[in-house]
């Protein structure tokens, strides 16, 4: 039995988990900096680095009390090294090196954007895991950050199909909620406006799908492309502001649920297209935009039956250090520990190989 302590600090939460053995989560604290950063409408990295600072000992404090756990219990200290900004994962993983030197652990660097994925296998997903039938697993990365379906094959071996080649979905969504004044962060809050609306009403653009008569570049097949429908929302709320210069609340609603579907309706066009040319067993949707309910549903809707998909619950979805810790413990059982001179990274490497799997563990 291990447990890793896991700590995330990419972004705008500060986060720290205990996790048994890669999958039992036995605490998962997550202190959200939203407030701070809503007045400026947007993550400012330095004030994110700073609240960082503040709050890495009080929740490493709670996520040890909630386990029942003392440092003396943990076996290695797994942090998140990117991507993400820089300021802020650099106190998250001098804090962990902090820890780990002072308790005589391992460090062992984790990658953010394959610990999303990792997320939906928490708790309830060891089997699955090592389930041959869920493979190749095909996983649709969906943040603040990341737009991008990656192909992970039964030996770990991994490709990414495509990514966004401008705004992530979830900046999409941030961009479309400041434009219309309804704050930050766009997700939730357009999720909440669009409730009742009617998403047809409006025909928001569905870049690189071939929609609307357009030939799609072979290349950009598995891409995406969020700002061209982010600039019609401008024209949009132009063309029909009020003259206090927003928009009144029935059309407010119809123009939110609109532009939520057309997001959703591209995401889920491209991964069906990847499933018809892939056929993997499993499809996994992760990242904060996957607690969008709109896409959940939209999604199990149109996938095919036979196929299985897994969305981790919300609280595993946005931004957490359980994902890190569970992710981080697969590293651990290789001996896979990071040097005392861990450095961040701020974007996304290509990825070859997902650490969850590994044939020498297996
Ligand atoms: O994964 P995450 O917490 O941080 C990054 O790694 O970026 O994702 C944050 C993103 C934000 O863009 C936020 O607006 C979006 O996830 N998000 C949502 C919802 N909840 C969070 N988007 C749509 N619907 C939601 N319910
Ligand atoms: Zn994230």
């Amino acid at each position: 039995m291990s447990l890793i302590l896991g700590i995330e600090s990419s972004c705008d939460e500060t986060a720290v988990a205990v996790v048994r053995d890669g999958f039992e989560v036995l605490s998962s604290e997550v202190a959200s900096q939203i407030a701070k950063h809503a007045v400026h409408g947007g993550v400012v990295p330095e004030l994110a680095a700073r609240e960082h600072l503040k709050a890495l000992t009080p929740v490493t404090e709670a996520a040890l009390r909630t386990a029942g756990a003392a440092m003396s219990d943990i076996d290695a200290v797994a942090v998140t090294q990117g991507p993400g900004l820089m300021p802020a994962l650099l106190v998250g993983i001098n804090y962990a090196k902090g820890l780990a030197a002072a308790h005589r652990l391992p460090l062992i660097g984790v990658n953010h954007f394959i610990a999303h994925i990792y997320g939906a296998f928490l708790d309830d997903g060891a089997s699955a895991l090592t389930d041959a039938a869920t493979y190749p697993l095909l996983a649709l990365v969906v943040s603040g950050g990341h737009t991008s379906l990656l192909l992970i094959n039964r030996d770990g071996t991994a490709r990414c199909l495509g990514s966004t080649i401008d705004d992530a979905a979830g900046e999409a969504l941030d961009k479309g909620a400041k434009l219309l004044g309804l704050g930050y962060p766009g997700g939730p809050v357009m999720q909440r406006t669009a409730e009742g609306g009617n998403p047809e009403r409006f025909d928001f653009p569905r870049p690189l799908t071939g929609a609307a008569g357009k030939a799609l570049a072979p290349e950009n097949r598995y891409n995406f492309s969020f700002s061209g429908i982010k600039t019609a929302l401008l024209y949009h709320v132009r063309r029909h502001a009020g003259p206090d210069g927003g928009l009144p609340p029935e059309l407010l609603r119809d123009t939110v649920a609109s532009y939520q579907y057309a997001v959703v309706d591209v995401l889920v066009r491209k991964t069906l297209a990847a499933v018809r040319e892939y056929h993997p067993g499993t499809v996994v949707v992760a990242g904060g935009v996957a607690c969008n309910s709109e896409l959940r549903r939209i999604m199990a809707e149109r996938l095919p039956g036979t196929l299985r998909l897994r969305i981790a619950p919300p609280r595993y979805c946005t931004d957490n250090a359980a994902m890190v810790g569970g992710l981080g413990w697969h590293s651990f059982r290789r001996g896979d520990f990071a040097a005392a001179d861990l450095d961040g990274f701020a974007r996304l490497p290509a990825i070859s190989r997902v650490p969850f799997l590994s044939p020498e563990a297996d």
